[in-house]
């Protein structure tokens, strides 16, 4: 029957608009700080680790149960599962909330761009301070739920053009010039003094908490549970994303190798991220101290010396505060590797947003088709993105709790008060924390259990020999589950810390 599911064009296709989806504000917005709070290698290593032992493994997983059945989520866990049926639920839900905060981060690499743009191409404009313009943008909800909504009518636009007419074809562009532009802020940003600080902190062990970047690092368990959830987050798994397009692959390709380039370039670009980022923050921070930079120290309330300690490294501030603070340094070439840069960041969220809108939308196509129907794509892409932009308001309005708007939502429920904080951080617990791990486990648990690993490899035979029987085999019975576990109880630990 002739229905509207798509297709990817070739491989080489696919495989962009999978890293697409991979590398996000994941590897250039969360990596860096979590890296940075975890305090360097340590981190760095077991993110690695569980990239190999669990995060290839359920990407192959993931590939194979969507090609298999040829449906996205829902579908693919309905035809494959009796007892694990509604899991497919789950893997739209947790898209669904990300994108509204996604939407949001979005809007405010677009708010950015053009400021440094505008920097670059007004004369006589000076580069805005970080915190300034920061604060500037969370206090009027009117300009990020503009850029929200900017932000989602890009998504809207390549959405509606179809799998290899609109997101394969936005990849093939965008991928490569992401690359570009990364190895250009890489060069910038090693090439700034003190640069080998940031080097040092980032892969020398113990170097972070020794120099007095942080005073201390967190427990092993924490930084396992983070080093885990963001290699999820990372690899855009357990959310449905590679279901769907493993589903718009040929029965010819490779699975387990698709899988092995996805995964590694996904951790190459969070190095990378992290080597653009990084350094270039703490070289200008030793700037700023000897230069006799002061703070307000929170404790005291008085004026004092800047110190390493200062250096914000460890939050969200690092993308939006920091690094434009590191432009502004940088004199009249400032604005252009600025606008450079959050381009870069807004071409990765972009298409990894579309990745988080297919899984919705596959949802709806493939329901129309097994009613026989022919769906319409554009009026579903339509109905996605108008209900995601309501979600994003929401969190837009918030401005990453500056504006209070979690205050009367923390006093209806009171219990949830346990996640204290914004918007942003309580949709991202929800999806990211509880729903991730959770789906995982129960993907590895199906796989591992009910289906038989035999059931997916088969699949992933079709596209050639492949020697990955019995890794898949232990990694999906034994070390997913075990991982998954440990990822989750950590989550919750520190959500209802
Ligand atoms: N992998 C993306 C990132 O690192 O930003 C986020 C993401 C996209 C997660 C798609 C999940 C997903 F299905
Ligand atoms: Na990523």
């Amino acid at each position: 029957m002739e229905h509207n599911r798509g297709s990817w064009g070739s491989n080489t296709g696919f495989l962009l608009a999978a890293i697409g989806s991979a590398v996000g504000l994941g590897n250039i917005w969360s990596f860096p700080y979590k890296m940075g709070r975890c305090g360097g290698f340590l981190f760095f290593i077991l993110y690695l680790l569980l990239s190999v032992f669990v995060g290839f493994v359920i990407m192959a997983g993931e590939l194979a149960m969507g090609r298999k059945t040829g449906r996205g989520a829902v579908g693919a866990y309905h035809a494959l599962s009796k007892r694990f049926r509604w899991v497919g639920w789950l893997a739209v839900f947790s898209p669904f909330v990300v994108m509204g905060f996604y939407a949001v981060l979005g809007g405010y690499c677009m708010e950015y761009m053009v400021l440094n743009l505008s920097h670059l191409v007004i004369p006589g404009m000076q580069s805005q301070r970080g915190a300034e313009a920061f604060q500037m943008m969370l206090s009027h909800p009117m300009r990020s739920l503009i850029s929200m909504l900017a932000f989602m009518a890009v998504c809207y636009l390549i959405s509606r053009s179809g799998v290899s007419g609109g997101i394969e074809r936005f990849n093939k562009v965008g991928m490569p010039a992401l690359f570009g532009m990364l190895a250009i802020m890489i060069v910038r940003s090693l090439s700034l003094p003190n640069a080998m600080e940031g080097l040092k902190f980032m892969f020398l062990p113990g170097y972070a908490v020794e120099a007095g970047f942080i005073q201390q690092a967190p427990g092993f368990a924490s930084i396992l549970a983070t080093a885990g959830g963001q290699m999820f987050f990372s690899l855009s798994l357990a959310m449905g994303a590679m279901i769907t397009y493993g589903s718009y692959l040929g029965k010819g390709e490779n699975l387990a190798k698709n899988a092995g380039i996805i995964v590694t370039a996904d951790a190459i670009v969070a190095t990378l991220a992290g080597v653009a980022v990084i350094p270039a923050a703490i070289a200008n921070g030793i700037v700023e101290i000897r230069s006799g930079a002061t703070v307000l120290d929170a404790a005291t309330g008085l004026e004092r010396a800047m110190t390493l300690a200062d250096i914000q490294l460890g939050g969200p501030s690092l993308l939006f505060v920091t690094l434009q603070d590191v432009f502004r340094s940088m004199g009249a070439i400032g604005p252009l590797f600025g606008t450079i840069f959050y381009l870069l960041v807004l071409i990765a969220a972009i298409s990894s947003a579309v990745s988080l809108m297919e899984v919705v939308i596959a949802c709806f196509l493939d329901r129309s088709a097994e009613r026989g129907k022919r769906g319409n794509r554009p009026a579903v892409v339509a109905l996605v993105s108008l209900a995601i932009a309501a979600e994003g308001a929401v969190v837009a309005a918030d401005g990453l709790g500056t504006n209070g708007l979690w205050v009367p939502f923390q006093k209806t429920f009171g219990v949830i008060g346990a996640f204290n904080g914004s918007w942003l951080e309580f949709m991202s617990a929800v999806s990211e924390g509880i729903a991730m791990p959770l789906g995982a486990l129960l993907m590895s648990l199906m796989v591992a259990w009910e289906l038989r690993p035999k059931a997916l490899l088969e699949e992933i035979h079709l596209g050639g020999s492949q020697k990955i029987d019995g890794f898949f085999t232990v990694c999906i019975r034994f070390v997913v589950p075990l991982a998954m576990l440990l990822i989750l109880v950590g989550q919750l630990d520190e959500i209802f810390h």
